[in-house]
């Protein structure tokens, strides 16, 4: 069963070890070689971000971290806005951790910080997590040409957005 809770400095050296996995490489801006003390150094600078990792029972009590979340809140005339950001552990997708986490992510923005927008990017072939988010209210809003290199290879990505009830919103 997965546990969801705030990510801790002491995750950093899991959520490296994930962050270097080729599944989630592909699917992410990662970079080959990420550090552990580059993921201590965001964690410990979390600010008003929210960052969330999913573990799971390895045995004999211990736990593993087998999923990462973030939600970080726009400032000034965007703090309405949260940009989302999610990871599985290779070994570990297609369980329901990306949803859960997604979820729980949501509820934040939802009840907790009042958002009304949150976005994100993801690889125009990403069509796992582009289902999962459309599961939960993204819409594609638009498509970035050659946004990213992966592998020697310019990729496309689309923007994602999801806008609650917004009063005063004016109509595209
Ligand atoms: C994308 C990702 C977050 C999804 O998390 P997950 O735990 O594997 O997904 P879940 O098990 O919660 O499934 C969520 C939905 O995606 C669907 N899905 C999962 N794997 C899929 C696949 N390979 N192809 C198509 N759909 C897939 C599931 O069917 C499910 O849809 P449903 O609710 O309609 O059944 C995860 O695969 C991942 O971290 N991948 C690598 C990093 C990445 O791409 N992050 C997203 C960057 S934008």
């Amino acid at each position: 069963m997965l546990t969801i809770r705030a990510a801790e400095p002491g995750d950093a050296e899991a959520l490296a070890e994930i962050g270097n996995l080729p599944g989630v490489r592909h699917g992410t801006l990662r970079m080959p070689y990420d550090s552990r003390s580059r993921v201590e150094r965001r964690l410990a600078a979390s600010g008003s971000n929210h960052f969330l990792v999913g573990v799971i029972d390895a045995g004999d009590g211990l736990k593993t971290v087998v999923a990462e979340g973030g939600l970080i809140p726009g400032q000034r005339r965007r703090s309405h806005v949260g940009e989302v950001f999610l990871i599985v552990h290779d070994d570990h997708v297609g369980r329901g951790y990306g949803a859960a986490i997604l979820q729980a992510l949501i509820d934040i923005a939802d009840n907790w910080l009042g958002l009304r927008r949150l976005e994100l990017d993801v690889n125009v072939d990403n069509l796992a997590a582009i289902r999962l988010y459309q599961r939960h209210g993204f819409e594609i809003e638009g498509t970035r040409r050659g946004d990213a290199l992966r592998g020697g290879v310019l990729i496309d990505s689309h923007v994602m957005g999801r806008l609650r009830d917004a009063p005063g919103r004016t109509p595209s």
